[in-house]
């Protein structure tokens, strides 16, 4: 059992990284959680105005999802699911933030390509057309871990399938505010100042 631990108390470790406060806290920009919505994640570093450090976010949290994914995988068989658990679960709730961490929402995406790229394409492509569409971070986020594990299945990937049901449904829980928002009408959207 020590590899599958190993695959998964890495990925945690990866995920819990929260390279958005770390990259604003750096670059001057701040404390981000006493900024906008007080998330970590990229959206919420795009309302400090730096889009550079907001991409910088983005990716990375992409990549440590991915990250996981691939090491689980080099370190025992079927550990990219745990590692994937372990990167998301420690993003949203790292040990070093008192648990209070991002929505998962890049974190899933790179989880998604690492898993089978097809399920990252389809992933990117629906959260930014419904981001464009709808010009709401958090819509664009929510339709996408939707259409991860409809991908998955799709693709006859049911392993991550069955992680990404999961995956979203804890989205969706973390999204509990905007989704609040959204109701009434309060959800900033991108591109505005405040949230
Ligand atoms: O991924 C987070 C995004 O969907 C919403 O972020 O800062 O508007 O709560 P925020």
């Amino acid at each position: 059992w020590e590899m599958p631990a190993l695959a998964l108390a890495l990925g945690y470790l990866l995920g819990s990284i929260p390279f958005g406060l770390l990259l604003t806290r750096f670059a001057g920009a701040g404390d981000i959680r006493a900024i906008g919505s007080g998330n970590i994640g990229a959206t919420n570093v795009l309302r400090t105005g730096r889009k550079g450090l907001a991409a910088a976010t983005m990716l990375l949290d992409a990549l440590k999802g991915a990250a996981a994914v691939w090491i689980g995988e080099a370190i025992v068989p079927g550990g990219g699911l745990l590692g994937a658990a372990g990167a998301f679960f420690g993003h949203c709730y790292p040990i070093w933030l008192g648990f209070r961490g991002g929505k998962g929402v890049a974190t899933f995406g790179g989880i998604a390509f690492a898993a089978w790229w097809p399920i990252g394409v389809i992933y990117l492509v629906v959260w930014l057309g419904v981001l464009a569409l709808s010009r709401y971070s958090s819509v664009g986020g929510l339709a996408a871990a939707l259409s991860a594990p409809v991908a998955a299945f799709a693709f006859g990937r049911t392993d991550f399938g069955i992680l990404f049901v999961a995956l979203a449904l804890l989205v969706f829980w973390k999204h509990r505010e905007n989704i609040a928002r959204l109701l009434a009408g309060t959800e900033p959207k991108v591109g505005r100042k405040s949230g």
